[in-house]
């Protein structure tokens, strides 16, 4: 396993691109199995989850490969509507192709996934959808298997969520019917899967909205399609060049993504210029302390929680991070307090003294946003810090040492044998 050295105090400036996004890529990519034809994905980003993801396609008979950033996916001979708990208990999200494979096979048998590093990660929501459009499902050693033709059906979802509005979108356009799916996710991953879809030949209607509409259609055929960039490593990124950064840009972005993170920046006393794809961040003076809660899009996103609280150890009073989309999304608190950071938790509000100074220290990445944190807070923190188990990163974020350096961080990767 793979660790960084990050020695702190390197001041960050410059551009850096930002990729396709890893959130985008994997819908798109489950649902070129709902057709048998030859897909082509643009700005797939080079990660564990996209290389992990293609082992499940590959696993139900697809041809995968990638070159560059370009994704060639062959989905015409697919015939095994499975994907095995040894790939899906990796990456979650492998439960995608539970919508693709039900609706082009009328059967499968999908891995329950698992929990990850902060707690549970329920797929209820993703199996009454489809129940709703009359699948029967049952549960066999771990395994989802889920059998039946769909019929067009109304569901409204208890809570937004951003998977289960994938798989069922996913399901729904094949069924015979029409789907109306109710308090749907509006995040931008989900309406490039809905805009793919439909440019497939789909019929989907009220994308970006709460409310979903797709008839059912009885072919599709096969087309290509670009991947929105990644607004949670430019978030990321943003974050770093306030916290660590005379002038930072990020280049190939979509700022009206990003819209929450920008507007928190500015709260905190952070100089954000946007000009069309590229976003620049400087900071002329102290972090202002401000308090975030975390919502569905376009609130400020669960995905970059840990990064503002990674940020707020500098601001120039106390904060508070309210979580709540994951209550219990905190593994990154016991490492940012290993480096120094005074940090309380009650249930799923933490609490942040600061300002503090970090000291550099040994500390482990947990999950991928987690491991985002660590690196921003050894950016800054007095001397060498070490980050093991950095494969959490590699999941999440293509070239970040890379990146970093490019912007003038002092950041290395070594291979630890522990
Ligand atoms: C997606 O996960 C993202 N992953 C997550 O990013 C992100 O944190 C999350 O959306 C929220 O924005 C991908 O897109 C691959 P949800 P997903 O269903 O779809 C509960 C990252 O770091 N829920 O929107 O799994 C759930 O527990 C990852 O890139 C149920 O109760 O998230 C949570 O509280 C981490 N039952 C809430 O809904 C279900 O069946 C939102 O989850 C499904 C979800």
């Amino acid at each position: 396993m793979d660790k960084f050295i990050i020695e702190g105090g390197h001041e960050l400036s410059g551009t850096v691109q930002i990729s396709g996004a890893k959130n985008a890529a994997l819908p798109l990519m489950a649902a070129t199995l709902l057709w048998p034809g030859n897909y082509k994905l643009r700005r797939v980003p080079a990660l564990r989850d996209t290389a992990t993801f293609a082992k499940v396609l590959e696993t139900t008979g697809a041809v995968v490969s990638l070159q560059s950033d370009v994704m060639r996916i062959d989905t015409r001979n697919c015939d095994n509507a499975e994907a095995p708990y040894e790939l899906v208990k990796q990456m979650r999200a492998s439960f995608y192709v539970l919508g693709p494979l039900l609706a082009r096979f009328g059967r499968c048998k999908v891995s329950m996934p698992g929990g990850c590093n902060w707690g549970p990660r329920p797929i209820d929501l993703h199996l009454r959808v489809m129940e709703a459009l009359g699948a029967r499902i049952e549960l066999e050693s771990g395994y989802i298997i889920a059998t039946g033709s769909l019929k067009g059906a109304d569901y409204t979802f208890p809570i937004s969520s951003v998977g289960a509005t994938g798989n069922g979108l996913m399901a729904a356009v094949l069924a015979q019917g029409v789907t109306v799916l109710g308090n749907a996710a509006i995040e931008p991953e989900i309406v490039g899967l809905g805009d793919f879809l439909n440019s497939l030949g789909a019929r989907i209607a009220g994308l970006g909205t709460r409310t979903l509409t797709i008839t059912g259609v009885d072919e599709l055929q096969a087309a290509d399609v670009t991947v929105i960039p990644d607004r949670i490593e430019a978030g990321t990124f943003l974050i770093a060049g306030a916290m660590a950064g005379r002038e930072v840009t990020i280049s190939g972005a979509d700022p009206s993504h990003l819209g929450s993170v920008i507007d928190h920046l500015r709260q905190a006393g952070v100089t954000v210029d946007i000009a069309d794809s590229a976003v620049t961040v400087s900071r002329p003076g102290a972090i202002a302390p401000v308090d975030i809660t975390t919502a569905p899009y376009p609130g400020y996103p669960t995905d970059l929680q840990a990064q503002w609280m990674a940020l707020m150890t500098q601001a120039a009073g106390p904060s508070s991070v309210h979580e709540e989309v994951y209550h219990d999304r905190f593994a990154h608190v016991p490492e940012l307090t290993r480096l120094g950071a005074r940090i309380s938790l009650k249930g799923n509000v933490a609490r942040i003294s600061a300002p503090t100074a970090l000291i550099a220290a040994p500390v482990m990445s947990t999950d991928i946003r987690a491991s985002a944190a660590i690196v921003l807070a050894a950016l800054v923190a007095e001397g060498s810090t070490e980050i093991s188990r950095v494969y959490h990163i590699d999941r999440g974020y293509e070239a970040i040492e890379q990146k970093i350096a490019q912007l003038g961080g002092a950041i290395t990767r070594v291979s630890d044998p522990a």
